[in-house]
């Protein structure tokens, strides 16, 4: 019976799909892959995939403004899942997810997929560098990530049934999502310094949402940023400005356990065809 039950865990297939500009969330999307022995996709790689036949599948996504980034719903929505597989959330966030859970679940739902489990991990904000703030001093928040990873893997090698989840959600919806998104987007949008700018191309190959390309050696924006801030926190010129203000080299964030390469999504020649 046992060997029985471990040859049919052999064959299934797990996915773990995940948006991260810093690592924050790419590092708990590849603790979770390890331990639970499923695989990781980045989650613009993932819409284009039929995922139908995967038993299990994870989003691991970070939180912006209490809520999901603003190109996630329509990127969820545009996956393709089955409604009978067991579909998780984790969240990343600086101290709360807001109504991230709540969006995902209605998407979802909307889908005829449920989700099934939620749960939330905090680290560095990520977003602090915009607001004249560190991230790098708010690394005592790691200190509590092992006790959550440890429940949140246990919950989940049992495939629990559980959203945890915040009541300061509401807040959010109290507010309006659009209003507070376009307000978003506004003010921390990252606008390049030309003359800071030196066409390596970093920005283009981390951006998680193919927004940057070059154009005359100089980076340009596109019209679909979702104010993650990965082209910030990694460019070595300090040549993007968000919230009006200049970035400070002391600023830039990124997760201990992850290397700049881990977060590259393309390749150096695809600099200027994006
Ligand atoms: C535009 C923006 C808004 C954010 N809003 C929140 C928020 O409302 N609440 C929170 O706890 N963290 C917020 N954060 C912090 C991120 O959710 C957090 O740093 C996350 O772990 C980053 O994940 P990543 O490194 O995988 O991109 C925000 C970050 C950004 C860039």
């Amino acid at each position: 019976m046992g060997f029985f039950l471990y040859l049919c865990t052999q064959n299934r297939i797990y996915m773990i799909l995940y948006f991260s500009a810093t690592g924050n969330s790419l590092a708990v999307a590849r603790q979770l892959a390890e331990q639970l022995n499923e695989q990781l996709m980045p989650l613009i790689e993932a819409v284009q995939q039929d995922l139908t036949n995967e038993k299990r599948i994870g989003l691991v996504l970070p939180t912006y403004d209490f809520n999901l980034p603003p190109a996630m719903p329509e990127m969820v929505s545009r996956l393709k899942i089955s409604p009978q597989s067991y579909v998780f959330t984790v969240v990343t966030c600086g101290s709360a997810a807001g109504n991230c859970i709540w969006v995902l679940r209605r998407i979802l739902r909307e889908k005829g997929i449920k989700l099934a489990y939620s749960h939330k991990v905090s680290m560095p904000d990520n977003s602090a560098l915009a607001f004249g703030r560190n991230p790098n001093k708010q690394l005592g928040k790691f200190e509590r990530v092992p006790a959550r990873m440890e429940q949140i893997i246990r919950e989940l090698k049992d495939e629990s049934h559980t959203l945890h989840y915040s009541w300061f959600g509401l807040l959010s919806w109290l507010l309006g999502r659009k209003a507070i998104e376009r307000g978003m987007i506004h003010c921390l949008g990252p606008k390049v310094i030309a003359d800071k700018c030196n066409g390596c191309g970093t920005c283009v190959r981390v951006c998680p949402m193919e927004n940057i390309r070059l154009t005359d050696n100089k980076a340009i924006t596109g019209d679909h940023c979702t104010v993650c801030l990965a082209c910030v926190h990694a460019c070595a010129q300090q040549a993007f400005r968000t919230n009006g203000q200049d970035v400070r080299k002391e600023r830039q964030y990124r997760h201990p356990d992850i290397k700049l390469k881990d977060l590259l999504l393309r390749s150096t020649e695809d600099h200027s065809s994006r």
